[in-house]
């Protein structure tokens, strides 16, 4: 049996088209210059594939096309030692693909047509119940239909286990609650504790308080992520703190996130402590933040540990 971790990620898989320009465009403006680039991106991808190359025994939950882009995704995932027994092949829908336009200080704008990834079903959870009840960690986002992820996350926890949820994109409605009292740790941006508080976080004070309100809507961790300003944490045992962010001059913001929640999933399904987790993870998206690409930016075990 495999001393790594089993981690299982249920979510999303894309094709990238990247563009990595000067600047990203006004609505109605036409930018012309930059270098055109593909590469293997996917919210829930990212996030399977940044925790396998942290060192998780990984578990990949998706749906992808019957196409070429769908096949390239597969490959690409066995590549990295993850299992990909539950990733369907819809022969009706195309591969999701998402187009990014990347300007000079690596900030992003990002749209995504889901394609397949819209139709992955509770049943296509079920199917991984087995390895979903083993797991040491699951881990959601919210590229996928939400009665997917409701399905899953209560599969785990009625099995007793853990559940990460990056709630990114950001939901346009706030999330149900039988969801977040599934969740063990929720680690939302700024924008997405916003969106799921109702609290306008501008700062420090205001991202403790919508940790608060995460911990009183059930879950019980909340890491909400301040870009430079690092992260507040808070836990239903009562630790209120900050951790402080990694200072890295950026290529491509795009995945760093992803890459947080991978790595933090390994660290904690490892058993590390929180603090050596988050440290853990802050270093995995710091190293992502220095390449291009979601996938191709996603660092390895040796060099989190080398950073
Ligand atoms: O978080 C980055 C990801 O968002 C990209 O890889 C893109 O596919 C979108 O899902």
């Amino acid at each position: 049996m495999s001393s790594k971790p089993k981690i299982v990620v249920v979510g999303s898989s894309n094709t990238d088209m990247i563009i990595k320009g000067d600047r990203i465009p006004a609505p109605g403006e036409t930018v012309v210059g930059g270098a055109f680039s593909t590469a293997p991106g996917g919210k829930g991808a990212n996030q399977a594939v940044a925790a396998a190359r942290a060192g998780g025994d990984v578990v990949f939950v998706a749906r992808v096309g019957d196409d070429m882009l769908g096949r390239q995704a597969i490959a690409g995932y066995e590549q990295d030692g993850i299992d990909v027994s539950f990733v369907q092949r819809d022969p009706a829908l195309a591969t999701g693909v998402a187009l990014i336009i990347v300007d000079q200080t690596g900030n992003n704008s990002i749209a995504v047509a889901s394609g397949a990834n819209a139709a992955l079903t509770p049943d296509d959870v079920e199917r991984a119940a087995d390895a979903i009840k083993s797991a040491k960690m699951v881990v959601f986002q919210l590229e996928t239909p939400i009665e997917t992820i409701m399905r899953a996350a209560r599969l785990a926890k009625d099995a007793g286990v853990p559940v990460l949820l990056d709630p990114a994109p950001a939901p346009s409605e706030p999330l149900p609650k039988e969801l977040l009292e599934c969740v063990t740790v929720v680690k939302p941006n700024e924008g997405e504790a916003s969106r799921l508080t109702g609290i306008d976080v501008t700062d420090e004070a205001s991202a403790f308080q919508a940790a608060e309100k995460l911990l009183e809507l059930g879950v019980s961790t909340a890491i909400i992520t301040l870009g430079a300003a690092g992260s507040v944490v808070a836990t239903k045992d009562g630790v209120r703190k900050r951790a402080p962010a990694i200072r890295v001059d950026a290529v491509d913001a795009t995945a760093a996130g992803d890459c947080y929640s991978g790595a933090l999933a390994v660290a904690l399904g490892e058993g590390k402590s929180l603090d050596d987790a988050i440290a853990f993870a802050s270093k995995a998206a710091s190293l992502s933040v220095r390449r291009l690409g979601a996938q191709p930016s996603l660092p390895t075990r040796e060099e989190i540990e080398r950073a």
